[in-house]
């Protein structure tokens, strides 16, 4: 069921259920974070391995301190700039959270999500939420509360509808080793703007199995429909219009059908292309198309976690 109810939200996260919430950057699959069978219905739900761990959902930065053992001077920094926001702080956790949401990791994903209904729940509730993404393993992450309940709506017995995702693209994760921040996963919060406010930072090389943050997992994000990336001129003129479905960046296509294109920003605004992304993968996932034609974006700002999705999206399964 979809609703707009917090109270109803809370009473099935108090009896140990799991429901879906709003956050400004996806929509997540939330439960109990200090309950281990909270936090297996989440796996089992989304039909998540269990090496992969979750992000760990607080109302304000002062909870850090009773889910992790150090609080270092730049994540404070950051937290106190980004949150509530699109940032992920992976901090050494305390022995309160349960091995099955770091999956036996030493540190927990803690986050404090912007989004008003969220907020509300989260102060109410006597405990954090551990959220991934309302998606089944793999597929495209969720922007509105139908994409959830076209995926995942009989499985679950509440879906808080939010509205469509301001952000969408999941958070930036940043961790520490030694001092030095560094980037785990690009997202909805960009490198420029970690580094206006701590200095340089090293980002993570992708690794595809034993990922640190398997938002890193190499096909992820993905479409049913094969994803090609390239120059958008050259793949329409050398393709058969009729079964082609493109996704740009500013540019229309007259030669494609109107409902076979997205233009994800015609001003070419990073944010506006990062908030359409998903819904649009999905709504040319959906159409009776071949192939889908996308090009990249240039390598700044958001445009480099957008880039970060669709190679995912387009990498061979
Ligand atoms: O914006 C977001 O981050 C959204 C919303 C719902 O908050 N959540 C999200 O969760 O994207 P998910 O599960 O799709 O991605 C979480 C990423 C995963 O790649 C996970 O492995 C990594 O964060 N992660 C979580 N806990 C971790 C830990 N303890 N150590 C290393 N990586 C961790
Ligand atoms: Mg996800």
């Amino acid at each position: 069921m979809i609703g707009t109810s917090i109270e109803t939200a809370a009473v099935h996260l108090q009896a140990g259920e799991v429901v879906a919430v709003p956050t400004e950057t996806v929509y997540g699959l939330a439960g109990n974070a200090l309950s281990e069978k909270a936090l297996a219905t989440i796996f089992e739900v989304k039909n998540r391995p269990q090496f992969d761990p979750l992000i760990v959902h607080i109302a304000n930065a002062e909870e850090v301190n009773h889910y992790a053992t150090d609080f270092p001077d730049k994540a404070q920094q950051l937290a106190a700039h980004f949150w509530p926001g699109p940032l992920t702080l992976l901090l050494p956790k305390q022995d309160i959270i349960p091995d099955l949401c770091t999956s036996g990791l030493p540190r927990v994903a803690l986050r404090v999500p912007n989004h008003p209904l969220t907020l509300e729940l989260l102060q109410k509730l006597p405990f954090p939420l551990a959220a991934p993404s309302a998606n089944p393993f793999g597929y495209i992450s969720p922007t509105t509360a139908q994409h959830v309940a076209d995926q995942l709506g009989d499985k679950i017995p509440y879906i808080l509808d939010g509205g469509a995702c301001r952000v969408g693209l999941e958070s930036t994760i940043v961790g520490f080793e030694g001092g030095e921040a560094v980037i785990y996963r690009k997202g909805g919060l960009s490198v420029e703007a970690i580094e206006a406010v701590i200095g340089k930072v090293r980002a993570m090389q992708h690794s595809s199995s034993q990922p640190a943050a398997p938002g890193m997992l190499k096909s992820h994000y993905a479409p049913r429909i094969p994803l090609i990336l390239g120059n958008l001129d050259e793949l329409v003129a050398q393709n058969d219009p009729k079964t082609t479905g493109i996704l740009s960046f500013k540019k229309k296509f007259l030669q494609i059908p109107d409902n076979q294109q997205v233009v994800l920003s015609s001003t070419g605004d990073y944010a506006e292309a990062a908030q359409r992304l998903f819904a649009a993968l999905r709504y040319l996932d959906s159409l009776p198309i071949r192939i889908i034609f996308a090009e990249l974006l240039p390598e700044e700002s958001l445009g480099r976690a957008i880039n970060d999705r669709l190679r995912r999206a387009a990498a061979v399964r």
